[in-house]
């Protein structure tokens, strides 16, 4: 009998601190960097973002999200063989954000590890969590993505630091007849690994390198308004489907623009398509899981509906999937 991965559950967690573009305008104008609500609105479409106070970190936020998952899955820690954690800020250099979760879960015994593909790393975790379980490798999966990227935002660069959120979505995949996730496509181009990148890095205790977030948006903008219709096709034609067959879209949540104009580009009405951007601003790879919940909690997405996701992130990395919730 053929073996696949279905969505069980769902959860997330925000950071309880919420910044708001006035909060953050006034914040950079005392260093004398000009910005406003009106800018950041009507570029990217964010309203706000949470941030995460100092003592918190991605393992926190992605503790909190999966335990939320586990809930709406009916399922406790033990039940979890797989572990797998998306994220591009992890507490620790090691062990992995997955290891830590486990290990806050209670949860000992099942493989853990990250994934590391900036935004679209959720796309990334859910389609090798759903390899595992297709392989019979494992029965029920957490797949986390988890990001503080407030920590590696330069509050000088008003190019960047008003894009950024903080956040964790998660869901739990458990095995089954029936397909859940239907097909994914994951891509990548490292030739382009300069125009999104942190590259800082740590050696014998000295940080050399910018370890901030550094961006060429234009350059981002016009390889994510490609990349992500032409990937989105690959899956639905995988899966044998249109766009006419897609009840809901969640794209990354990086700017409105992008996301709408894919959807456009697709014949997908806005309406259709989950939006989270203004509230959250750009987690990275939690914000299609974070997405994903509130719709799911919203009661926007039902059971049996068709469910697009397409990230574009750093790297370039790139990805989309097509599942039945
Ligand atoms: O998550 C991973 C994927 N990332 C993305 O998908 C991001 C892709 N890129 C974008 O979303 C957009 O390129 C941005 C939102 C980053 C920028 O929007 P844009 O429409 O491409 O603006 P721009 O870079 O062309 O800048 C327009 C102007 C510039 O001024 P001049 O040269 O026209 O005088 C910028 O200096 O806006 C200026 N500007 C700002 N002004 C006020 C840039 N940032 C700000 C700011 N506030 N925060």
């Amino acid at each position: 009998m053929s073996r696949y991965s279905r969505i069980l559950g769902t959860g997330s967690y925000l950071p309880p601190t919420v910044v708001g573009n006035d909060a953050l305008a006034a914040r950079l104008a005392r260093d004398g960097i000009e910005t406003s609500d009106a800018w950041i609105i009507e570029r990217t479409g964010i309203h706000q973002r949470h941030f995460a106070d100092a003592g918190t970190g991605s393992v926190d936020l992605g503790e909190q999200a999966a335990r939320r998952a586990l809930d709406a899955a009916g399922l406790a820690a033990s039940d979890i063989d797989l572990i797998i954690c998306a994220t591009s800020t992890p507490d620790m250099i090691f062990p992995s954000n997955a290891a830590l979760i486990q290990g806050r879960l209670g949860a000992a015994g099942g493989a853990v590890f990250d994934v590391q593909a900036v935004c679209a790393g959720f796309v990334y975790a859910l389609t090798v969590a759903d390899q595992f379980i297709r392989s019979g490798l494992a029965q029920r999966a957490l797949v986390v993505g988890a990001e503080v990227f407030s920590t590696i935002l330069d509050f000088k660069d008003r190019t960047t630091c008003v894009l950024f959120g903080d956040g964790a979505g998660a869901v739990v995949l458990g095995a089954d007849t029936r397909p859940g996730l239907l097909a994914s496509a994951l891509h990548g181009d490292g030739s382009q690994a300069a125009i999104l990148c942190t590259p800082g890095r740590v050696r014998s205790g000295v940080v050399s390198g910018s370890p901030y977030l550094h961006m060429d948006g234009q350059a981002v903008f016009k390889q994510a308004v490609q990349v992500l219709e032409r990937v989105a096709r690959e899956v639905l034609d995988k899966a044998g489907c249109t766009p006419a067959d897609v009840d809901w879209m969640v794209p990354h949540q990086a700017n409105i623009r992008i996301m709408l104009h894919t959807a456009r580009k697709l014949g997908i009405a806005a309406e259709r398509v989950v939006q989270t951007v203004a509230e959250h601003g750009n987690t990275s790879a939690a914000s299609i899981p974070l997405a994903l919940d509130v719709a799911v909690r919203g009661g926007q997405i039902r059971r049996g509906d068709h469910v697009l996701l397409e990230a574009v992130g750093g790297g370039l990395t790139w990805g989309a999937a097509l599942l039945e919730y």
